[in-house]
């Protein structure tokens, strides 16, 4: 099911009879969305915007990370959590992630804190929860801003708290592909008046703040110019999807459960279980491993032309596949060879006159090639999905075969 079935087209139609086009002060839909998003998270506050990316560029923003600062964030994930690093002027550090769920490695943030670290942005990607005890404690511990990336896990929890309330801001995604989706939006959460009233600061004129930070309030209605404001239709669509959360996180469970029930005992693949603590959520995709054994025989593009011939839509991990961006993100043009000193603006760390040398990310580099996916299934029959585990098992049952 794609999302267009999601959309209340009454809703929509009477905010364009009505000529609600743009809502400046988050009232109306803006208001009633945050106000329900908020409640789902167990946070405080909610901010609507126009986009994933803005959320983050405006949680970094508020937790005051600044030219000369460093940021850690995964290297697998999307490229969106590391770029507003740069927008304020400071420097992206990758960490590599855990073998089992993807997500950010904790032994590896703490190998990776510096006196210049300002903050770690963590990710549940493909609906994982990351280790939410230790990353809490070691941000703790060493006095560091916590930003949950939550893009692809709308819904997930940690020992029972939803995802986006574990650190200081939560940022989620509401583009056209995810489990909440208002084709182009974004949503923050927090529980600290100050760190919404500085987001607002950063892009949202006229729209009221709770008034807790002398600066912002001295520049009046005024913002810095970010213009991260919602369009109020894409927020109604979005509402429309959060309604509907429970009940996609369900289905995509069950099928999610499905596939690995069925899968588990496949020679030539391994599940991508939650950890322990975890409840998935959003999903967007499944992901499943190639043993490297099978990619000593065959490449992973041979293994999934071979299921897409039998009938499975699988497809190579599209942030591992080079021909898609980039590959990782600790080894992408961006982040190493590029000069972003000759680039306008502040998108370059102008108090560090060295390029820092890129870790090498072993974990990252090894599974990342080994990745294929499947779409995160909604409404589907329960026999097409064996039929797809079947398309599976027969390839790796018989990889030899492949062998270029
Ligand atoms: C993990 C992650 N973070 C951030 C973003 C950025 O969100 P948006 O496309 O809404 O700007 C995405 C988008 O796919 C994402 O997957």
């Amino acid at each position: 099911m794609s999302w267009p079935c999601w959309v209340d087209r009454r809703r929509l139609m009477s905010l364009l009879d009505e000529g609600t086009i743009s809502i400046s002060g988050g009232t109306g839909v803006v208001g009633d969305f945050e106000a329900d998003f908020a409640a789902m998270t167990g946070s405080r506050y909610a901010l609507a915007m126009n986009s994933g990316t803005a959320t983050l560029h405006s949680a970094y923003f508020a937790v005051g990370v600044a030219p000369g600062d460093e940021v850690i964030v995964p290297s697998y994930t999307w490229h969106a959590t590391a770029t507003p690093v740069i927008h304020c002027g400071a420097t992206p550090v990758f960490a590599d992630i855990h073998p089992a769920s993807m997500t950010i490695d904790p032994d590896d943030i703490e190998r990776r804190i510096t006196d210049r670290t300002k903050a770690l942005c963590v990710v549940h990607v493909w609906g994982n929860v990351c280790d939410m005890d230790r990353i809490c404690e070691i941000a703790k511990r060493h006095d560091l801003a916590l930003i949950e990336d939550a893009s692809h896990a709308h819904g997930a929890m940690w020992k029972g708290k939803p995802v986006g309330s574990l650190g200081h801001i939560g940022c989620f995604s509401l583009q056209g592909s995810k489990s909440v989706s208002g084709g182009e939006a974004g949503v923050a959460v927090t529980d600290d008046p100050e760190l919404l009233d500085k987001m607002i600061l950063l892009g949202h004129f006229g729209r009221p703040r709770v008034g807790v930070v002398d600066a912002v309030n001295e520049i009046g209605d005024m913002s810095l110019g970010a213009k991260y404001r919602v369009h109020p239709w894409a927020i109604a669509m979005a509402h429309v999807g959060l309604k509907r959360l429970p009940e996609l996180n369900e289905k995509r469970t069950a099928n999610c459960e499905f596939l690995n029930d069925q899968l588990r005992d496949c020679p030539g693949l391994e599940i991508m279980d939650a950890l322990p603590g975890a409840t998935r959520g959003g999903y967007l995709e499944y992901k499943f491993r190639l043993t490297a054994q099978v990619l000593e025989l065959v490449s992973r593009e041979r293994v999934v032309e071979a299921m897409v011939a039998e009938g499975a839509p699988v497809t190579a991990d599209r942030y591992s596949d080079l021909n898609f961006t980039y590959g990782l993100l600790h080894a992408a043009p961006l982040f190493t060879s590029v000069d972003r000193s000759e680039f306008g603006g502040v998108f370059y760390d102008s108090a560090r006159t060295d390029q820092p040398a890129q870790p090498s990310l072993p974990v990252a580099e090894a599974l990342n090639q080994r990745l294929i996916s499947l779409p995160g299934f909604i409404d589907v029959e329960r026999d097409s999905l064996a039929q797809i585990t079947v398309a599976m098992r027969k390839v790796l049952e018989r990889v030899e075969e492949l062998a270029e």
